[in-house]
C-alpha cells in the first residue's frame, strides 16, 4: 500500500518513513525543509537500503497535492508536517492557522478526491488539546479545552477529520495524541534536529552537556510539583511510531469506517530534574544548568493514560527514560 509521510524528514516523520518502509509499505515524503535539513534524506536511504522518493512540497501547494495524488497510487496519510512552536503559535498565528489547519485540510481534500475506495489518514495531535487538567492521567475523554493557540490548530484539525469521518463512508482516521517524545533512532542517524534555536527541552539539554558553553534554563523551580520542576509523559520515538504503524495496521484490518483518538503517552511521569539526572547518570556527563523564571503556559503536572492504545492496539512502551536519553546523547555526538 501507498502511503504519503507529510513533515517526513523531520524529527518524528524521519522515524515512521523507516518504520514504514520496514513494514513494506511504499512511501512517499513531502515536506518544504521549513524545519529540516535535506541531509536527512541520504540518512534515511542509509538506514532503509533504498532510494527515498521525496518532494520538496508545502502542504498548501494544492497543485503539487493533486500532482503527487495523479501520479502516484496513494491510499493514506501520515501526516507530520506542522508548526510546533507553542510559542511562535501565539505572535504568527495566520502562519500556523495556515500550516496546521488550512494544511489538512488541503490534505483531506486531496485524498478525497482520488477513487480510492478506502482512504487512511494519521494525525499528530498533541496532549496540549486538553488544557488544564480535571483529572491526570488525561484520557481521550478528558474535556478538550487548549491553553495555547498551537493547540487550537491542533484541536480544528482534529475536528476538521471528525467532520469528513461524519460525512464519508470511506474514511479511516485515527488520531494520536502525542506526550513528549524525546531520543532518536537506534542508528543515531536521526533525531531531534530542528533549525534555528530549539525550544523543546531534551534538544537544549544537549547543547548545555559540559563543556559546551551553553547553559540550559529550567523554566521555574517551584511548580507545584515533588521536586518544584514540571513533571512530563517522556516518550521514546521509536515507540511513539511503533504506535503510528500498528494504526495504520488496524485500520486496514477493520472492516467499517473508523475515526479514533488515542494518546500516545507512557503513563509515567517524569520531572525535568529528573530527566537531567538521568540523562547525565547514562551517559557519564555533566549537564549546567540554571533556574530562570517560569514559562508563560506551562502546565506544573501532566501525564497520559495509556489504556485506550494498549487495549485496543496492543501498544506497550518498550523503551525507558534511559533509553531516551542515551540515544538522544548518541545521535548529538554522531551528528557534530
Ligand atoms: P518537526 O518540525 O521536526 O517536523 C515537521 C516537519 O514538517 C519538518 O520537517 C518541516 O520542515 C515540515 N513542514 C513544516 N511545515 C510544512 C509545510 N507547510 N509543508 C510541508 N512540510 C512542512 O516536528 P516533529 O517534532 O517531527 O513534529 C511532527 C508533528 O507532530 C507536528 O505536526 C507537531 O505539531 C506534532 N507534535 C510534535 C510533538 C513534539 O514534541 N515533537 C508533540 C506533539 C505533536
Ligand atoms: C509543549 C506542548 C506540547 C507540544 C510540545 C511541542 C503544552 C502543554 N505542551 O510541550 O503539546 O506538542 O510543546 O513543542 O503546551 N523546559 C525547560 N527549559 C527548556 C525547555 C523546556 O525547563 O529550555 C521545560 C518546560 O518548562 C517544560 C518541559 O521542560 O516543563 C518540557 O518542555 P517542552 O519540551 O518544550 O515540551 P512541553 O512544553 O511539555
Amino acid at each position: 500500500m501507498n502511503i504519503l509521510v507529510t513533515g517526513g524528514l523531520g524529527y518524528l516523520g524521519s522515524h515512521a518513513v523507516v518504520e514504514l518502509i520496514k513494514q513494506k509499505y511504499k512511501v512517499f515524503v513531502i515536506d518544504n525543509l521549513s524545519n529540516s535539513h535535506i541531509q536527512n534524506l541520504s540518512y534515511l536511504e542509509k538506514i532503509t537500503g533504498q532510494k527515498i522518493e521525496f518532494l520538496n512540497a508545502d502542504i498548501r501547494d494544492k497543485k503539487k497535492l493533486d500532482k503527487i495524488f495523479k501520479d502516484n497510487d496513494i491510499s493514506g496519510i501520515m501526516h507530520f508536517a506542522g508548526l510546533k512552536s507553542v510559542k511562535k503559535s501565539d505572535s504568527e498565528r495566520g502562519e500556523y492557522y495556515d500550516v496546521n489547519v488550512n494544511g489538512t485540510k488541503n490534505l483531506i481534500d486531496v485524498l478525497n478526491n482520488t477513487k480510492k475506495e478506502k482512504k487512511y489518514f494519521i494525525f499528530s495531535s498533541s496532549a496540549c488539546v486538553y488544557g488544564k487538567p480535571n483529572y491526570l492521567p488525561y484520557d481521550e475523554n478528558h474535556n478538550v479545552e487548549p491553553e495555547n493557540f498551537y493547540g487550537e490548530t491542533k484541536l480544528e484539525a482534529e475536528i476538521l477529520l471528525k467532520n469528513t469521518y461524519l460525512t464519508h463512508e470511506d474514511w479511516k482516521i485515527i488520531v494520536l495524541r502525542y506526550f513528549n517524545p524525546i531520543g532518536a533512532h537506534h542508528s543515531f542517524l536521526i533525531g531531534d534536529s530542528p533549525r534555528g534555536k530549539p525550544e523543546n527541552l531534551m534538544p537544549n539539554i544537549l547543547s548545555a552537556v559540559y563543556p559546551e558553553k551553553n547553559k540550559l534554563k529550567i523554566f521555574g523551580s517551584n511548580h507545584d510539583t515533588f521536586d518544584g520542576t514540571p513533571v512530563r509523559d517522556f516518550i521514546h520515538v521509536e515507540d511513539l511510531i511503533k504506535g503510528h504503524v500498528l494504526a495504520l495496521n488496524f485500520l486496514r484490518k477493520s472492516t467499517k469506517h473508523v475515526y479514533e483518538v488515542f494518546n500516545l503517552g507512557t503513563g509515567e511521569g517524569f520531572s525535568v530534574l529528573q530527566l537531567i539526572k538521568s540523562f547525565e547518570e547514562v551517559n557519564g556527563v555533566k549537564v549546567s544548568f540554571e533556574f530562570s523564571k517560569k514559562r508563560k503556559g506551562d502546565l506544573p503536572i501532566y501525564f497520559s493514560s495509556a489504556k485506550k492504545i494498549t487495549k485496543m492496539l496492543g501498544w506497550k512502551p518498550k523503551l525507558n527514560l534511559k533509553d531516551m536519553c542515551k540515544s538522544s546523547w548518541e545521535f548529538y555526538k554522531n551528528k557534530k
